[in-house]
Formats: C-alpha cells, sequence, structure tokens
C-alpha cells in the first residue's frame, strides 16, 4: 500500500540516520534551475547539520547519462531532488534501495507505488501550485529535525522561482501558504501587499516600472524615458540622498502616488486589469541587507535561476548555503548578464518569423541556434507573458547537445485549455524515443533531432490544432 506523507517522511528519516549511524556517504543530485538549487542546498544542509558526510551536484536533467553516472560513483546513497520523475524502475536497479527522491513533477501511478518516490502528487498534493521541491525537500528536512524549520525561507524562495504564487494576488495555495506562515511566524519573511514591480531593492523606481513586463504596460513597459517621465509628475522623490530611490523604499502615500500616476496613463485602455495584476504579495526577507537582491524573495529567485541557466550553478548554490562574502557580487553580475541575454532573445524573436505555426489557442516558436538550450523554459515563460500570446499555449524550441531538440511549453497566464501539457509532452516524446515531462501548465521535451519532423506532427495534432473546446479543428 502507498504511504502517507508522514510515513514517507519517517521512511526518509530512518533511511538517513541509518546513513549516518553506518557513515554511508551521501551523494545529493539536484536541477539546476531555482528550485533545484533551493531544494539541493536545503536537503544538504539538514545533512550538514545531522553530521551526514555529503557532497552536491547539479545536473540539467535526470538522464541515462546521469544514472550510468551513479554506477560508477563511490558514494553510498543518493538523494535526488527536483528531478528523477520516471526513472524509479532504473534507479532501483542501478542502486538497489540506496536512493531517495524528493520531487513534485507528475509521476505514472505505478511509481508512485515505489517507497523511494517522495513525490508531491502520490499525496494528493498538486506539486504544480501547491509545493515544488524546495517545499518538499524542506518537509523532509523538518522530519530529520524541527530545528531545519528556519530553512523555511529557502523553501519559499522555490516556490517562487516556479511561479508556484498563483493564488489570489499572487499569494500561495497549499503547503506553500503554510511554509510561508512558519517563516512568517518565526521572523524570515515579511509577506505584505505591495507593488510588483521587478528589481523591488535593485532598481531605480522607473527602471524597475519599465522593466516589469507583467502586466504589460502599452507605452511604459520597456521604455524608461516614459516611466521616469510619468514617476517624475506623480510628485514622489525619485531620488534622495544623491541616489535613486528603490521601490521597496516607497512609503504608504508614495505608492498610492505612483499607482495613481500608471492608472491615468493606463486610462481608457485596461487600467483595471492592470492594478489587479501590479499589486499583489511580496516577500521580503529582513536579515538580508537593504537594496541587496537577496531581500526579495522574487529577486532572489531570479538569481538563482540566472546561475543555473547560464551554468553558473555553483554561485547559486554557495548563496543558498549562506554563502555572503564575494561570491555576492559574482552573482550579481551573472543575474545582470542573464538579464541582458534575456533581452537580447526576446527583441530576436519579437520578429514574427519564428512564430512558425500558429492557432488561435498556440504559438508554436522555432528558437534554434538563437535561444541556449538552458535558457529554453525562461524564455517561453517570457514569451507565454507577452500580452499577444495571452490566453495561448507557447510551445519554444531549441537545439541542444549531441543531436537533440529540446522543447519548452507554457500555458499562458489567461489560458483555459483543458490540455495537460505535462502528459502531452512525456506521452509524445516516449512516442518518439525522447523523454518529457513536467507540469500542466509548463512541461518540457527532448528528442533526437532525426525524430523532428514526426514530433512537431504530433503537437500540431494534439496541441495548435486544438480548439479550446479541446477538439481538433
Ligand atoms: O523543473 P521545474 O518544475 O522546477 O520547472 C518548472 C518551470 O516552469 C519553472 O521554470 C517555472 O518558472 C515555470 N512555470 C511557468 N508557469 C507556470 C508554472 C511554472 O512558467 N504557470
Ligand atoms: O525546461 P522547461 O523549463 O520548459 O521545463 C518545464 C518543466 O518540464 C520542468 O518542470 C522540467 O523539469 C520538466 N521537463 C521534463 N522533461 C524534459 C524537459 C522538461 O520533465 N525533458
Amino acid at each position: 500500500m502507498t504511504k502517507s506523507l508522514d510515513e514517507s517522511l519517517s521512511f526518509f528519516k530512518d533511511k538517513i540516520t541509518d546513513c549516518i549511524k553506518s557513515k554511508k556517504s551521501i551523494s545529493v543530485t539536484t536541477h539546476m534551475d531555482c528550485d533545484g538549487l533551493t531544494s539541493g542546498s536545503i536537503i544538504t544542509k539538514a545533512l550538514i547539520r545531522a553530521g551526514a558526510n555529503c557532497t552536491v551536484r547539479t545536473s540539467k536533467e535526470f538522464s541515462k547519462n546521469v544514472l550510468e553516472s551513479f554506477k560508477t560513483d563511490s558514494r553510498d546513497f543518493h538523494v535526488v531532488t527536483d528531478l528523477g520523475g520516471g526513472f524509479a524502475n532504473e534507479l532501483d536497479k542501478t542502486l538497489g534501495d540506496n536512493w531517495i527522491v524528493l520531487d513534485h513533477h507528475q509521476i505514472s501511478d505505478e511509481e508512485k507505488e515505489n517507497q523511494n518516490v517522495i513525490n508531491s502528487w502520490k499525496y494528493g498534493i498538486d506539486g504544480g501550485t501547491e509545493i515544488c521541491a524546495g517545499g518538499m525537500a524542506y518537509l523532509a528536512s523538518v522530519a530529520l529535525d524541527e530545528r531545519n524549520s528556519d530553512l523555511s525561507a529557502l523553501a519559499i524562495v522555490s516556490a517562487l522561482g516556479d511561479r508556484q504564487d498563483q493564488g489570489e494576488r499572487k499569494s500561495f495555495t497549499g503547503k506553500n501558504f503554510e511554509i510561508a506562515n512558519i517563516a512568517k511566524e518565526q521572523g524570515l519573511v515579511d509577506i505584505d501587499l505591495d507593488l510588483l514591480l521587478v528589481g523591488r531593492e535593485t532598481r531605480p523606481l522607473a527602471d524597475a516600472l519599465a522593466f516589469t513586463s507583467q502586466p504589460f504596460i502599452e507605452g511604459l513597459t520597456w521604455n524608461r524615458e516614459a516611466c521616469f517621465s510619468i514617476l517624475n509628475s506623480s510628485g514622489v522623490n525619485l531620488k534622495e540622498e544623491g541616489r535613486w530611490r528603490v521601490p521597496a523604499e516607497l512609503n504608504e502615500e508614495e505608492k498610492r502616488q505612483v499607482i495613481e500616476a500608471i492608472t491615468k496613463f493606463a486610462s481608457g485602455k485596461n487600467a483595471t486589469e492592470i492594478m489587479t495584476e501590479l499589486i499583489g504579495y511580496t516577500y521580503t526577507f529582513p536579515r538580508e541587507d537593504n537594496r541587496s537582491f537577496l531581500r526579495d524573495g522574487r529577486e532572489y529567485s531570479t538569481m538563482l535561476n540566472s546561475c543555473g541557466r547560464i551554468n553558473r550553478s555553483g554561485v547559486g548554490m554557495a548563496v543558498c548555503m549562506g554563502d555572503r562574502n564575494k561570491i555576492l557580487r559574482e552573482a550579481e553580475t551573472i543575474l545582470t548578464d542573464y538579464r541582458k541575454m534575456i533581452r537580447e532573445y526576446m527583441n530576436i524573436l519579437s520578429n514574427e518569423r519564428w512564430r512558425i505555426s500558429e492557432s488561435e489557442t498556440c504559438v508554436m516558436v522555432n528558437g534554434e541556434d538563437i535561444v541556449p538550450e538552458t535558457m529554453t523554459g525562461t524564455i517561453s515563460s517570457l514569451i507565454a507573458g507577452s500580452p499577444k500570446n495571452s490566453g495561448k499555449i507557447v510551445i519554444l524550441r531549441t537545439k541542444a547537445e549531441e543531436n537533440t531538440i529540446k522543447f519548452s511549453s507554457r500555458k499562458s497566464f489567461s489560458c483555459t485549455s483543458d490540455i495537460n501539457l505535462s502528459e502531452i509532452m512525456r506521452t509524445g516524446a516516449e512516442r518518439f524515443d525522447g523523454i518529457g515531462g513536467g507540469h500542466n501548465a509548463a512541461a518540457g521535451a527532448k528528442i533526437t533531432k532525426d525524430k523532428l519532423d514526426e514530433f512537431l506532427k504530433y503537437l500540431e495534432v494534439n496541441v495548435v490544432n486544438v480548439s479550446s473546446s479541446g477538439n481538433s479543428q
């Protein structure tokens, strides 16, 4: 019989306690995105605190190669976070009973039966919205020792990185909500309703407004001069003691003035919608320095994603583990480079010629030779956020290593399609000898190049030409 969540967590505790007692070494393998880096570091921190002999590494995906590497690995026990879905049987064959997966990706019913798989879906918890790998790692850490509850702040970063703040006004639901409240009670996070500007702690107000693309405000988004002009005439002091003020520094009256200026500018367009999207819950870590990119949960998560996406996972991992020295400057440079790269790719892809197939409900974009493999997910999320694609499913493809093609799919915010992208990607990839999976609203796949035409045909039939009522057109 399938274990309950509590039973699985105490199973995890027993396994780890046994490793520590018998001096077995533990290897943690995790994904390189924000959720991967946070879940990997939460569990590694908990293991180190418990006195385990452990090391951690990151991977951009879980593949046969990773499995092969386990065969020759001298470590005795493997903990895999944010990866490993679909590989339970292979892990059993390769490692016997010496492994645990902590995850939140959708898995088959058969896989749920395996007691070494500790996956949210097994316990009726929606891994797409209610908990991510960081949350699962947090629960496992607390099961190991209650004092690990101080790792709750990192679990908040993981959920923000995976865009699980999908409740009303960007709030959390389910386990994420519970974990955020634990962090709040411990004084580790402040949760406030505020303006959702990108770079709340680090960017001058006008820049923050210009670089916020959700909501997309026609005339302001990407237009720094226009933002400066409306803010300048709003009555808010944009500078203080010779330096630009950032959004987090505004008092209530000033926030009201900013809202009024934006509403006036957008009046007649979609001012109410814009305001609904622009005000939501912010997650601030009071123990981080003012104006640091680690103080705002969303900016922290972007920094971690940027480290993973440009192959600098080690920097992100060090920050999560608590390093606050020179590494911060490195992380800051990575974040700046990443934002620059995003702007470049988005600029190129804004040209219609890359939109290769389009219907009322879906758009396919060819990013081959433009977007590097590791950035595919970031760019597909951004394309899905553009007003042009509102209500649609976006599928982006890029070239990947060893003659493979990587697909990344996203439902835009207002998309009402019943299609489960995780199933589409998993089933399609399996049919053409690839690997795929993910979540209902965000999923990916990888196939070899020789299968590209067939896979595109499969997507045409099963996604592009399916109307919003679910029928093939
Ligand atoms: O591997 P993992 O589950 O962590 O990745 C999920 C990805 O999907 C993240 O990059 C997250 O930002 C993205 N996502 C999204 N829109 C959603 C849900 C997730 O872009 N509604
Ligand atoms: O790469 P991307 O961000 O589009 O991935 C979206 C989601 O799909 C992630 O949760 C990722 O782990 C999952 N995915 C997968 N198998 C793949 C590619 C992506 O499970 N081959």
